[in-house]
């Protein structure tokens, strides 16, 4: 007989499903998981068992209560711990949004893991040297820590955890697919500069990090899209099934969590579509439908999940579209995550010394309220009115910037900003009535 899901499965359903919108399916209160994450250092030979049971004991022992989304550090007075963990940080408590969580309420999840140090890996087509994928072994190193300093407004990140879960509980239960079915496929879509490459690469990162108990290790298999379509085509055939071939490789081994990535998916659609229009040869459209019949087969696998991203939503083939199970929109953020994003810079830059001084910022609820009590020159104020200005804009321009103080790097950052708002209103006035952009840059100039 089949036992009765447990409670904290009730918390998951509840939590889950394809749309965030839909009602729970399950009603009833249960406790809280709270997720902790252990990483160990990379010599160590311990068994994450021996870890686990250690760290639960610690936490148990010595708090009463844990801010979600931050690291704790003391534990290097219990001796194994000390030995053997890099770092410990207390992640999210599954649907229970609490900051902070009473440790009395919840269940512990501790997940121990390793870092890879091995470096992504190219795959080049050998003719002509174009790259065809990039292939990861999760959770690496590289990728480490790109989960946390994500910042969307809703719970996207939630969201596609929960998804997962919840795949994973309904193969557990053996659900009848012909009842509810699963295409194991996830698609971001939204502007460009918004995160949806980052976020699926930090996803796969998590997911191997959370499945460690089920799937010993992970894998990141990024297929890019363009060199399917490139000018080859009766060549892409054989690269689709040669890509393929290694992606069953991988999935053959039980023991991996396999995400496949494949970015920007328009030019998929784009090329079906400019094929049946009779534009491009009759062997595109055997490509893009040999490629959707291979991820067709693909959802029979327990241990695959497929990562899709778009920034031109119109143009994905519907035939996708109707594939996947999540559709998320990734748009520009708020003022509030353009907050978040930019202090996370900002303290990066300290910590690396390229901003000399130490300075402490107000997180947003403090900077909120103190935004009209405080002078312009206090740094988080400063930087409060800068992300009101640069709502529609984004946070990479940052990168290149190499400056000393923080007053420094809050004027440069005010004047890309500006810069930004003047390239936009050029360019909108030159959409509106032709070659005035052209004429305002020479006055300028
Ligand atoms: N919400 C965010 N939080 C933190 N960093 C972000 C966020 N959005 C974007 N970034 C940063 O901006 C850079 C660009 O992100 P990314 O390439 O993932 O965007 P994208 O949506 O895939 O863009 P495109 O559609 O052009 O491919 C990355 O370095 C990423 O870390
Ligand atoms: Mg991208």
């Amino acid at each position: 007989m089949e036992a009765e899901p447990s409670r904290s499965e009730i918390t998951e359903i509840n939590s889950t499903l394809s749309d965030a919108t839909s009602p729970p399916l399950v009603t009833g209160r249960a406790r809280s998981i709270l997720h902790i994450e252990c990483c160990l250092k990379t010599l160590s030979t311990v068994r994450y068992e021996v870890i686990r049971e250690q760290v639960e004991k610690f936490l148990r022992e010595f708090k009463t209560s844990l801010l979600c989304h931050s690291e704790i550090s003391d534990f290097q007075d219990v001796a194994l711990l000390k030995e053997n963990v890099e770092y410990m940080i207390v992640a999210e408590a599954g649907c229970d949004t609490s900051e902070i969580q009473i440790l009395e309420n919840v269940d512990l999840n501790i997940h121990v893991y390793q870092l890879n140090e091995d470096d992504v890996v190219e795959e080049y087509q050998e003719e002509e040297n174009v790259l065809t994928a990039n292939y990861w072994d999760l959770p690496a190193r590289a990728l480490d820590g790109l989960w946390d300093n994500l910042i969307f407004d809703e719970n996207i990140k939630i969201r596609l955890l929960d998804y997962v879960y919840t795949t994973i509980l309904f193969a557990d239960r053996n659900v009848n697919s012909n009842i509810i079915s699963w295409n194991r496929i996830i698609l971001l879509h939204g502007p460009p500069g918004t995160g949806k490459t980052t976020l699926c690469r930090a996803f796969a990162q998590k997911l191997s990090i959370r499945l460690a108990e089920r799937y010993s290790h992970g894998k990141l298999f990024e297929i890019n899209s363009h060199s399917l379509f490139s000018k080859w085509f009766s060549e892409s055939g054989k690269l689709v099934q040669k890509l393929f071939q290694q992606i069953y490789d991988l999935i053959d081994d039980d023991d991996a969590f396999v995400c496949i990535l494949i970015d920007e998916v328009e030019s998929l659609a784009a090329t079906r579509k400019t094929a049946l229009s009779g534009a491009e040869p009759l062997d595109a459209v055997r490509v893009v439908n040999a490629l959707l019949t291979q991820i067709d087969k693909l959802k029979q696998e327990k241990n695959v999940l497929i990562l899709t991203t778009s920034n031109i939503t119109e143009a994905i083939d519907i035939a996708f579209i109707d594939r996947a199970d999540i559709k998320q929109y990734i748009g520009l953020p708020s003022q509030q995550a353009i907050y978040g994003i930019l202090s996370s810079c900002i303290r990066e830059l300290m910590r690396v010394k390229i901003i000399v001084e130490e300075e402490f910022l107000l997180d947003w609820r403090a900077v909120e309220l103190y935004q009209h009590t405080n002078s312009i020159d206090d740094p988080s104020i400063r930087l409060y009115a800068i992300c009101g200005k640069c709502q529609a804009t984004y946070a990479q321009f940052l990168k290149s910037w190499a400056t000393t103080t923080l007053k420094d790097f809050l004027k440069a950052l005010e004047h890309a900003v500006d810069n930004e708002i003047i390239g936009r209103k050029l360019t909108l006035e030159n959409q509106g009535e032709g070659g005035t952009c052209k004429m305002l840059i020479n006055e300028r100039n």
